[in-house]
């Protein structure tokens, strides 16, 4: 890269703690020592534009690339940073490496980028949440008299070292990892006392009096588990989300799993959990070596925590001090190599059923359950019933080609992509009607949008117009976003800190269950836009199709073109809001849906598209005139035979309506800013995957 004609022949050490960000130190060694070098930099700087408002972030990995290459590599580095494809230290390095440096590769060439984005982990994110959980888990591993040690002699290098070598966060930002490793090491450590403990408090020392003492070595006090787990739960249950408000001194018991032990010569520390929360609990004197997951059931007495960590690591302030206790189902030692810190994804999902037992997989389920009773409520509260339709139909909804067929005795059937057709049907017996059921989609598609079986929640109306159905949708959204929010908005918070709003200075801290906490709150009127203009404003955008059929190559959208996942994200992120795209044209959308009056062309349908996810929510009007329906089986290749009863309703009775579908785990996608819709399934199903 040539040098630019306007720089200086010599720079200031502020120069370069403006422009390049380098700190005093560096900045006045360069500036002094290596004056040549500065004037490159800052030249290099200058000439790829950065300037003071550029995040430092950019600036520290665009230093790296200058200080470890030179010409046409460093050109190809620079520009794929400031594309945002390079984005952390260990990306630069390992594009470094992958580069070589030999020949000048054909920067051009597909295939060498394509190997060079997997190389370089271009396009890999991992959330503050997931870089959280890894590390967390990271530590969990290591011993924590080990680790106190190092803290205090060391602080968090040798920590971070290790974590580099983690696998699964190879591509994460150590900046945040450095962040995480100092903010957590000293609660995990403060745990750890400094001197074992002389002797047993009495407590414990009277429980061991009371059970034979087992394989205790010479001077060690044995505290035995109970044989009988009964007597524990013949007693009054506490829940672990009350002890914080127990009085010190009270005996509670409490029936629970170990969620983390640490098992010391004379004295156990574990985390203890239920549905509810969490607890802190001492063992005073020998026990077994309970693994983590075991079950226990414990009677104890109720402290006020003295150690350092109090107030810091979400425990709360008070203990258990344990005096007696039973290990109901031991725990297999093998637990902790089930699932690692660095194990990969599919085996995530292999283990899904002792993945869900990890706090935030449990709190995104509990999310689920409350979401699915903010809909219900929001139908019930406005007169609907549900119902129940089968999932086992004959007549495909949406289209042939995405249905999982089956054998169905000596037929032919297939697993429902859409209870709506039946739930048209109960319009005239029963009136507005609902369901939360499983659809099925044979798609072939791996992305974080699609499952193949996933929760639809759908509803249909009589006695409306098109723009009814509009204003439903919006209350429907805007009161269960709420609703949710009131119910677990604390659960949410824990799952997506980032997503509730700054606090603004000098106020207190913010409600997580207030909606108007949360920066996805939607409000109505949501912004509206038919697939005309959406196709528009793509090409004013510059959003490209990337899919084409016609053709390879990415391409400016025209008019009949899908928008598919990633430019809808595109455009609803430039909105930053729920939008509706409405008026799709007929031959995109199902053989149902109604035509626009003004133009035969159009139909009287929306999808509800949001930020981070894209559509959650396909909607239509109905055709409710018999010839009209029949013409549409016939222009979609359709037999009518299997739709006889879909068909009647047309014909005894029929009346405007009309419904919607919308996908549970995308709503909660974009509620807890998931990574992937998977996390917000049960055990999900998708290509590739049916178990466990
Ligand atoms: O737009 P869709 O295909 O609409 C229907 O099925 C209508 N019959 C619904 C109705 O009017 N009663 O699907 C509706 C919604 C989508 O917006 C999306 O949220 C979800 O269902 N969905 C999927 N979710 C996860 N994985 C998939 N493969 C999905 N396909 C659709």
């Amino acid at each position: 890269m040539a040098a630019a004609a306007s720089a200086e022949s010599t720079v200031t050490p502020q120069q370069l703690k403006d422009l390049v960000g380098l700190d005093d130190k560096n900045a006045t060694d360069l500036a002094t020592k290596s004056a040549e070098r500065a004037v490159d930099l800052v030249n290099f700087f200058t000439q790829l534009k950065i300037t003071t408002e550029t995040p430092q972030k950019v600036k520290v990995v665009l230093y790296l690339a200058w200080t470890k290459t030179n010409g046409a590599v460093r050109g190809y580095i620079a520009e794929r940073v400031l594309a945002g494809a390079l984005k952390t230290t260990q990306q630069v390095d390992a594009a470094i490496k992958f580069i070589g440096t030999k020949a000048v590769p054909d920067f051009t060439d597909k295939a060498w980028v394509a190997k060079f984005d997997q190389e370089c982990g271009v396009g890999f994110e991992l959330s503050t949440e997931q870089t959280k959980t890894l590390v967390m888990q990271s530590l969990a591993l290591q011993d924590a008299k080990e680790m106190k040690k190092t803290w205090a002699s060391k602080g968090s290098g040798p920590f971070l070292g290790q974590l580099k070598r983690v696998d699964a966060l190879r591509w994460a930002d150590f900046n945040l990892v450095k962040d995480i490793v100092e903010a957590e090491v000293p609660t995990i450590v403060a745990t750890v006392p400094d001197d074992e403990p002389a002797a047993a408090a009495p407590a414990a020392a009277a429980a061991a009096q009371a059970e034979p003492k087992t394989g205790s070595k010479k001077g060690e006090i044995t505290f035995a588990p109970q044989a009988d787990f009964e007597p524990f739960m013949n007693k009054k249950r506490t829940w672990l989300r009350d002890i914080e408000s127990v009085p010190a001194g009270t005996e509670v018991t409490i029936l629970t799993w170990a969620h983390v032990v640490r098992h010391q010569n004379s004295i156990s520390f574990a985390v203890l959990r239920d549905t509810t929360g969490y607890v802190q609990t001492v063992f005073e004197g020998k026990v077994p070596e309970f693994a983590r997951e075991s079950s226990l059931a414990v009677t104890g007495l109720v402290k006020d925590r003295t150690d350092k960590a109090v107030g810091t690591d979400g425990l709360p302030k008070k203990e258990i001090k344990v005096t007696s206790y039973s290990i109901v189902g031991a725990a297999d030692h093998e637990i902790e190599n089930i699932v690692r810190a660095d194990s990969g994804v599919d085996l995530r999902y292999d283990q899904r059923h002792i993945v869900i037992r990890q706090k935030n997989p449990a709190n995104t389920l509990k999310v689920r359950s409350f979401a699915v009773q903010a809909f219900r409520n929001h139908f019930f509260q406005r007169g609907l019933f549900e119902v129940q339709p089968p999932t086992l139909v004959q007549a495909a909804c949406e289209g042939g080609a995405q249905v999982f067929e089956v054998k169905y005795y000596d037929e032919k059937a297939y697993l429902t992509q859409s209870s709506q057709l039946y739930l048209e049907t109960c319009l005239s017996s029963i009136g507005d009607v609902f369901c939360i059921v499983s659809s099925y989609r044979a798609e072939n598609q791996k992305t974080n949008r699609h499952l193949a079986e996933f929760t639809h929640i759908e509803a249909e109306y009589g006695y409306i117009k098109f723009e009814d159905l509009l204003s439903r949708l919006e209350d429907l959204v805007c009161d269960t976003f709420d609703n949710t929010v009131r119910m677990c908005g604390d659960i949410m918070a824990e799952i997506n800190p980032k997503g509730m709003r700054e606090v603004e200075e000098g106020k207190a801290s913010l409600d997580p269950k207030d909606p108007a906490s949360w920066k996805a709150r939607p409000s109505k009127p949501f912004k509206r836009l038919t697939y005309h203009n959406a196709i528009d404003k793509c090409n004013e955008l510059g959003i490209l199709n990337t899919t084409p059929e016609d053709q390879e190559e990415p391409r400016p959208f025209r008019y009949g073109d899908d928008i598919t996942d990633f430019p809808e994200r595109q455009l609803v992120g430039h909105f930053g809001v729920p939008v509706m795209m409405t008026h799709f044209p007929a031959e995109m959308k199902a053989f149902y849906m109604s035509k626009d009056k003004k133009d035969e062309k159009l139909t009287e349908s929306v999808d509800i598209l949001v930020p981070g996810v894209g559509e959650i929510v396909g909607a239509s009007m109905r055709m409710y005139d018999y010839a009209q329906l029949m013409q549409a089986y016939q222009n979609n290749n359709l037999d009518p035979a299997p739709y006889y009863w879909y068909t009647d309703q047309r014909k005894f009775g029929t009346v405007p309506h009309g419904g919607f579908g919308l996908g549970l785990e995308r709503f909660l996608r974009w509620i807890l800013n998931l990574d992937t819709i998977r996390e917000a399934t049960l055990f999900p199903r998708y290509m590739g995957r049916c178990s466990p």
